[in-house]
């Protein structure tokens, strides 16, 4: 089933297999994409992939992941993309745009600053963002961000792009107004389900105006926040204890979606769990040595990011190593029996997200109806061929992702690539691959 088509509204994919919004720092220090957004993206459309979701484009001018990665909040960004956009389409791999607003998770800045602590409410959170403590959005602040998505869209769809997705997953600003865990405001933004759904519903309701009817519009939604995954420490404790512990629920979620499905959103990306990276969203082993080396990037920032740098460096990693782990494993198709749901229970075509690399598995997926498409990242950056090893029959690669996690911690800092040292046979040979996947002697992207 994995090289059949699929429809969804009028965007026809070629086979079942999408990759997964992998962002990186492959922009210009202003947020223009630069020639190696290009040809990263590039590689995986020749190698087969029916469809592409970009990495999460920032609609707002401030805030970015870590520092260059690629910006929607002016115009001037919409030329450069559709030159990317181009190069991806000529391999009839459909190009989705997906963006968001990191919030209160924003990874790190030039300097520390007020924009990055905005989020629902104010939280103190040891993980994620560097901030000390979030700060609660004003509702002309909470306004102002409704409008920079509608803003980004109608850009999205100027650059040619084939679809919009609105990311309201990974602990981004719409899933700290979604998570009773994160958002503990009173206003009409915040407490009841519907109060915190507000915030999702307008962006998509002024999403829709700006793209038209016509224009495929998903939704990566979380199935289930599990809050108390990564082990982590969010402050001060909520009451009922249960939406501060879990979050979000799986029947909470299913309301959401259906919700959507009135707004008119045409499918739903499923995946699982809150924050990036976290156990349910990457599963896989927890990083250990990649999140010393970031919290140390960031730990100028502020005096959070000081202090869990200075935690995690005094614990010894054969210490950290299992403590770090608790609640990671590499779990296959970590999210597809929840994707099940959405699909049977919304009746929009949903695509599941995480875990997968075996064919046997995937193939299971469709086959079950679990999922119409299946989207994948570390593997793909581990095997760039892997659907034209699908359609060769093999059933796993023979160097395969190892789900160590590296990458995406890495990618704060680092250029994209795997950062597994144990699937390569030298140093010099990992990082010739990593070079490699910005390679390319095209036209260059200037960002004037
Ligand atoms: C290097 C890297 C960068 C990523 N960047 C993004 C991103 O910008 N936006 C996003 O929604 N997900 C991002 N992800 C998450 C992936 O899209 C995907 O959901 C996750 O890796 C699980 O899928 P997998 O098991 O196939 O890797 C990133 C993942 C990796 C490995």
């Amino acid at each position: 089933m994995i090289f059949e088509p699929f429809q969804i509204k009028n965007l026809q994919f070629k086979n079942r297999i999408i990759r997964s919004s992998i962002g990186g720092r492959t922009s210009f220090y202003d947020g223009t994409v630069t020639s190696a957004f290009k040809n990263f993206e590039k590689r995986f459309a020749q190698h087969g992939v029916s469809g592409i979701i970009s990495a999460t484009i920032s609609v707002n001018d401030k805030r970015t992941s870590p520092l260059e990665y690629p910006k929607l909040s002016d115009d001037r960004f919409i030329k450069p993309l559709a030159a990317a956009i181009k190069a991806v389409q000529k391999f009839d791999c459909r190009y989705i745009v997906q963006i968001g607003d990191t919030g209160g998770h924003t990874h790190t800045s030039l300097f520390p600053q007020q924009e990055d602590a905005q989020s629902a409410s104010s939280v103190f959170d040891l993980f994620y963002g560097y901030r000390t403590l979030h700060k609660a959005m004003t509702i002309e602040e909470v306004e102002q961000t409704i409008e920079n998505f509608a803003e980004a869209a109608r850009r999205v769809r100027q650059a040619g792009a084939d679809g919009l997705e609105i990311t309201a997953s990974k602990g981004y600003i719409i899933q700290q107004f979604l998570n009773p865990g994160v958002n503990r405001r009173a206003d009409r933004y915040g407490g009841s389900i519907d109060n915190r759904f507000r915030i999702l519903e307008e962006i998509v309701v002024g999403v829709r105006k700006a793209i038209g009817d016509d224009f495929p519009l998903g939704i990566r939604l979380s199935a289930a926040d599990h809050n108390y995954l990564p082990m982590n420490i969010r402050l001060p404790i909520r009451f009922p204890l249960k939406h501060w512990y879990f979050g979000n629920t799986i029947t909470q979620n299913l309301y959401f979606a259906k919700k959507l499905k009135g707004l008119g959103v045409d499918y739903l990306h499923i995946d699982k769990g809150y924050g990036f990276i976290n156990p349910k969203g990457n599963p896989g082993s927890f990083p250990v040595e990649e999140m010393k080396m970031f919290y140390n990037s960031n730990r100028h920032l502020s005096r959070k990011a000081w202090w869990r740098a200075a935690l995690f460096n005094s614990i010894p990693n054969f210490l950290l190593r299992p403590i770090a782990n608790i609640g990671w494993h590499d779990t296959p198709a970590v999210s597809a029996d929840d994707a099940k749901r959405f699909r049977e229970e919304i009746g929009l075509p949903v695509i599941a997200n995480g875990g997968f690399q075996a064919r046997s598995i995937i193939e299971e997926t469709l086959l079950a109806g679990k999922a119409d498409l299946v989207a994948m990242a570390r593997p793909l950056l581990a095997n760039v061929d892997l659907v034209e090893q699908f359609r060769r029959g093999v059933e796993c690669p023979e160097n395969p992702c190892t789900h160590c996690n590296r990458c995406p911690i890495r990618t704060a800092n680092s250029p994209l690539g795997c950062y597994d040292p144990t699937r390569f046979a030298s140093v010099d040979e990992m990082e010739a691959q990593i070079m490699q996947w910005s390679a390319s002697s095209d036209e260059q992207i200037s960002n004037e």
